[in-house]
């Protein structure tokens, strides 16, 4: 039995969700598609007139949602009715690490996977594919499959569950979505699969569409994401080295990079990974390996995650180091705060922890970020602002601008590389920091060759290349 799919729906609209189904709907204007939300502002900020409100930035997105939206993509709050008119349901809903009872701190909690079945359950008519696109453990289709099996109100309803598990990046993901590496589908029903893959046909070629196993394609996802951060931290181990050596990390980097075998992606050291993703999946699979007995395993990947901290303490404790081993009410300049450039995600950010570790110490920080919310970076550091005597004594400043982030600043500390900062003057800028000034490159943004004059008490200290 072929399938037809004419309206798809898509339960959560949040950084993968949102962009997925916009490129969805702009590829395949005869489907109809509909994106549904618990979080009612969420819901009417991607309905927002201004599309610079959009919850999600991504470059390019934008314009998507002003061709496609009311037109055949729409986000709403109806959940149920969404779901009933639809012959294709993804899930993309967050799974967080657990935070209490069995497997806290590793396991992820699948309670909205869960919600999102028991929705379709009661709510679906007909045949109806769900898709996961939510990174999940492997054999949560398992769960998925005994939710639709066991709550489904109408007993004319049927259901095929597929994984399909989404790779884009944040900051790339149009692109990522139009031009995918692959797209995975794995699943136990062939028709299904061929309904989802001639979706993906409208715009991606025949030999880039994997057909898998659904316990495969689960697991593919989890591994993809540990074997990228893996690269990470082996790259900012090597940094610590070349900084007591006196070895370059970019020399280095494009050195072991032109190795056909290693290839020259992902391997820029930084302050460590951040995301929604990379730490979170690690810990899964790591409680998936000791679920299974596989201890030495486990702490293979444990190890990835420990240099990611490490990396972020040895960047923090450096920094006090170098200001004469004393932060206190001296001011620190942050330049960027989202986990990489060209979102405005802060999840798990190596900001984060570079701050609160600095604001421990007794410093102020004034922070800028061209698309991050003030209040966002409030609310990710909220422990931590105020001063110990007066309660209401905020220790950080939120800054509209560079210029008016260096202001008598002893130190910058730049954390993303937004390209905004690849253009800085620091020869003038500098003049307004107090002296002597520090600025540490956590992200290889000041070039060698910029020459920068040290002579008026600035000093520049780069990752990974710098051992004074
Ligand atoms: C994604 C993936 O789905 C997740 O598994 C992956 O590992 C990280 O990236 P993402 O889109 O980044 O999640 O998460 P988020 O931006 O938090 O969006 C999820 C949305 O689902 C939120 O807007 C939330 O309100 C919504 N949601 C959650 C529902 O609509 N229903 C629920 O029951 C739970
Ligand atoms: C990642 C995966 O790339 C993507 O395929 C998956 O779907 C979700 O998780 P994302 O977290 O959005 O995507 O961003 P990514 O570009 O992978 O960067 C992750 C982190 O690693 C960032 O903090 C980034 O700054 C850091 N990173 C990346 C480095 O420090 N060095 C690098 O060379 C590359």
């Amino acid at each position: 039995m072929t399938f037809k799919v004419k309206t798809i729906c898509c339960i959560g609209a949040g950084y993968v969700g949102g962009p997925t189904m916009a490129i969805i709907a702009d590829r395949c204007p005869e489907l109809m598609v509909l994106v549904v939300d618990i979080n009612k502002q969420k819901i009417s900020d991607w309905n927002n007139k201004d599309l610079s409100k959009l919850p999600v930035y991504e470059p390019g997105l934008s314009e998507i949602i002003e061709r496609c939206r009311n037109k055949n993509l729409f986000f709403t709050t109806k959940i149920m009715e969404s779901i009933k008119k639809s012959d294709m349901v993804f899930i993309s809903v967050n799974t967080p690490t657990k935070e209490y009872g069995l497997g806290a701190g590793e396991a992820s909690d699948l309670r909205y996977i869960e919600n999102s079945a028991r929705e379709i359950a009661s709510a679906a008519e007909g045949h109806t594919i769900v898709v996961e696109k939510s990174t999940i453990p492997v054999k949560t289709a398992e769960v998925i499959k005994k939710i639709l099996a066991s709550n489904q109100k109408k007993s004319t309803s049927t259901f095929s569950v597929l994984s399909s598990p989404e790779f884009l990046a944040e900051g790339n993901a149009i692109e990522d979505l139009e031009n995918p590496s692959r797209v995975l589908i794995g699943g136990e029903c062939t028709d299904a699969i061929e309904a989802l893959a001639n979706i993906y046909l409208k715009w991606v070629k025949k030999e880039k569409i994997l057909k898998t196993n659904i316990w495969s394609s689960e697991l593919s996802k989890l591994s993809a994401n540990a074997f990228l951060a893996q690269r990470v931290s082996s790259i900012n181990s090597i940094s610590a080295l070349c900084e007591k050596t006196g070895a370059n990390i970019n020399e280095v980097s494009e050195a072991i990079g032109m190795d056909d075998r290693i290839g020259a992606k992902f391997l820029n050291s930084g302050p460590g990974f951040g995301g929604s993703c990379f730490k979170k999946d690690i810990l899964n699979l790591i409680y998936i390996c000791k679920y299974y007995g596989l201890h030495e395993a486990a702490i293979y990947w444990e190890n990835v995650i420990k240099i990611n901290e490490w990396q972020q303490k040895r960047i923090s404790d450096l920094v006090v180091n170098k200001l004469f081993g004393t932060v206190i009410d001296k001011t620190i300049g942050i330049l960027g705060f989202s986990f990489k450039a060209n979102t405005n995600d802060t999840r798990e950010s190596p900001a984060i922890n570079i701050c609160k570790n600095l604001l421990e110490e007794g410093a102020f920080l004034n922070i800028y970020d061209p698309k991050v919310e003030g209040d966002k970076i409030k609310n990710n550091l909220k422990e931590v602002i105020f001063t110990s005597n007066k309660k209401n004594h905020l220790k950080i400043s939120i800054m509209a601008s560079v210029n008016e982030l260096v202001k008598n600043c002893d130190a910058i500390i730049i954390l993303t590389e937004w390209d905004e900062f690849k253009s800085i003057d620091w020869s003038n800028l500098s003049k307004s920091m107090r002296s002597p000034s520090w600025i540490f490159d956590c992200r290889d943004i000041i070039k060698e060759d910029e020459n920068i004059p040290t002579d008026n008490g600035l000093n520049i200290w780069k990752l990974g290349c710098d051992r004074k």
